[in-house]
């Protein structure tokens, strides 16, 4: 059983129509979306509506890893000091068509991303999940989740751990 509300990026979705207001992410997904899937680079996750196949948002997953000195003190001192870089998964993109934002969607789109992670770190290690917000909206819309800025960087970090009780 699924139980995702997102499915792999294919031949059948509807790209060209997709608008979310940034033309970064619009570009994304009609011009590199499938070459980064072919080069195993990222996964592209699409929620679709399938009565009229207009896709309504998407985000691309990957590992990653991030320095440890980039992490916050309080979360730095558990970890061992043997690991220069802290496995994470890179939440890279996420976007929803602008006739469908303010819907909550973005949330549930998250929360689909969030999950994926965490399940795939139950096989594959992963210490946080990484986002890179492309604005100062993006990051209050990030910061509203719990996420929390890693050192020097735009990017922001949540937990696996916090994640985790989400789900169990
Ligand atoms: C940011 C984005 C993903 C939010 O999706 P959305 O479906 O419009 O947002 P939701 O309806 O799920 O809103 C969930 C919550 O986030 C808040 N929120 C939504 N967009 C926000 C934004 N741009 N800045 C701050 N908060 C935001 C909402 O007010 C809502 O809060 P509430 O539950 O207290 O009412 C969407 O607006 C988008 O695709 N924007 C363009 C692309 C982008 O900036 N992506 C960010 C990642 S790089």
């Amino acid at each position: 059983m699924n139980n995702y509300l997102t499915e792999l990026l294919n031949a059948e979705h509807n790209k060209i129509e997709f608008s979310c207001g940034k033309p970064m992410l619009d570009n994304y997904l009609y011009k590199q979306a499938n070459q980064d899937m072919k080069r195993k680079l990222s996964a592209c996750f699409i929620l679709n509506d399938s009565q009229t196949n207009r896709i309504k948002g998407y985000y691309t997953l990957s590992n990653n890893s991030i320095p440890l000195e980039l992490v916050t003190d309080n979360f730095r001192k558990k970890l061992p000091p043997s690991y220069s870089s802290i496995p994470t998964t890179l939440l890279g993109r996420l976007a929803i068509d602008s006739r469908f934002q303010g819907m909550k969607l973005g949330k549930l789109l998250l929360i689909d991303a969030l999950k994926r992670s965490y399940d795939t770190s139950k096989n594959i290690g992963s210490f946080a999940v990484v986002v890179d917000p492309l604005d100062a909206e993006a990051k209050t819309f990030y910061y509203k989740y719990g996420f929390i800025e890693l050192i020097d960087s735009k990017k922001m970090f949540l937990p696996m751990n916090t994640i985790k009780q989400l789900f169990e």
